[in-house]
């Protein structure tokens, strides 16, 4: 046999690291954002590819079906309703991109605004999706610590202050102020109208990612940033990632023709997939309203199953605060409990969990923490999980020093 090929000496410099192959969901994954499985609507999906694709099916012999490349004009028309009622924003079809997922809207706002060198400000605590991408690309992050109602806005005025004086403007605040990524907390609406007035007053754009908008527990959301703005300088996305589900990658864009026209030109893919948007719009039109709720009460029962199970196996030791929304658990651990080292020998133990390192600017804060996604999980999975979870922290650091009341042996 000759030897395979050698691509490496062709590689540009820059190349991200290579991907590691997948192996597999660990058997208690709380990891990622994935959804809940019996939550997905089937039938529903069934029926609706169907009844799309028996009335349109000929629309896809052309790139972008009859709609042009901003996606299916009837989704991006349910899309232009929802925002209305949901989120107060008044905005068209013309307004929307739809887009491969709301990973590949963060692609294209980045590639719109950003250069090496550049700086923008986010939370401190973040979605590593973002994080990542802004190491990859040369940027500088500001992170800014978050309270219960989200990014602290005197925080943010001092770092504003602060990078002004160093005669550095950043290009964007990035913020998910409804259900945080990982914090679970909503951004009150009066501090989304100081957020407006600090970026009005420093001349920087907020880019506002609604990813979890739709799951919040009791279904009141303040409406978005983007809807109190006045003078447009709110990029806004979102997904039916955590709504739908994930698989299906779809996502989109609201923000100005003179912004998002750079968006569109930078979108070289001829469209995002046009059977996933055929058959979201069918769906969502006449059942999204009532799907939300039915999927919400689920993850709220998972998220009490999860609490319940970290009081039981954690104690005192775990702290959280109970979110109002979406599929993650931030948990502070004892401040000696590295989440990285947790995380290496969780997975051995076949418990996969985020370290809190990933999701944060601030290494050192995020070292204790740890995020977890109750959506996927089974409630059985869920208790057995945290137990494992919980063997594997106390022989490792001592932590939990008691579980279910008993007191543990060994290490502590
Ligand atoms: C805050 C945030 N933004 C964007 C995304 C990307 O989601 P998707 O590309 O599936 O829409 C995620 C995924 O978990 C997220 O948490």
């Amino acid at each position: 046999m000759t030897s395979a090929f050698d691509f490496a000496p062709l590689l540009p410099a820059g190349l991200p690291a290579p991907a590691a192959k997948w192996t597999g969901l660990a058997k208690y994954s709380f990891v990622g954002g994935n959804n809940d499985p019996d939550q997905v609507p089937v039938e529903g999906l069934i029926e609706a590819v169907n009844a799309v694709l028996k009335r349109e099916g000929k629309t896809l012999a052309t790139y972008g079906l009859a709609s042009g490349p901003q996606g299916y004009l009837p989704l991006r028309q349910f899309l232009t309703a929802k925002l209305k009622r949901d989120a107060g924003i008044n905005c068209s079809a013309d307004d929307i991109l739809i887009v491969s997922g709301s990973l590949q809207a963060l692609d294209l706002v980045n590639a719109t605004l950003l250069a090496r060198g550049d700086t923008v400000v986010i939370e401190r605590d973040t979605y590593q999706g973002s994080l990542n991408r802004l190491t990859r690309l040369g940027v500088n992050v500001v992170g800014i610590p978050l309270d219960q109602d989200g990014m602290r806005m005197d925080a943010l005025a001092d770092a504003l202050a602060d990078l002004k004086r160093r005669g550095i403007t950043p290009k964007y605040i990035y913020t998910i102020p409804t259900v945080q990524n990982p914090t679970g907390t909503i951004m009150p609406q009066a501090r989304r109208a100081e957020l407006l007035k600090l970026a009005e007053r420093y001349g920087v754009p907020i880019f506002e990612d609604d990813c979890y908008a739709d799951l919040i527990w009791d279904g009141k959301r303040p409406p978005a940033i983007h809807a109190m703005s006045t003078n447009s300088n709110v990029i806004h996305i979102g997904s039916f990632s955590k709504s739908i589900a994930p698989a299906l990658r779809v996502g989109y864009i609201v923000a100005p023709w003179n912004v998002l026209s750079r968006m569109l030109a930078l979108k070289t893919d001829a469209g995002s997939g046009a059977l996933e948007q055929m058959v979201l719009a069918e769906y969502c039109a006449p059942h999204f309203n009532s799907h939300v709720p039915k999927l919400t009460s689920g993850l709220r029962a998972k998220l009490d199953t999860l609490m319940e199970a970290l009081n039981e196996q954690f104690g005192t030791s775990a702290e959280f605060v109970d979110p109002k929304g979406g599929i993650f658990l931030w948990v502070k651990l004892p401040d000696h409990v590295d989440t990285l080292k947790l995380y290496q020998a969780g997975l051995a133990a076949g418990v996969a969990i985020n370290p809190g390192p990933e999701w944060s600017t601030d290494k050192a804060h995020a070292g204790s923490r740890l995020r977890l996604c109750f959506a996927s999980p089974t409630h059985e999975q869920i208790r057995e999980g945290v137990a494992v979870l919980a063997e594997v922290c106390h022989r490792e650091f001592g932590v939990p020093a008691r579980s279910a009341n008993v007191e543990k042996r060994g290490r502590a």
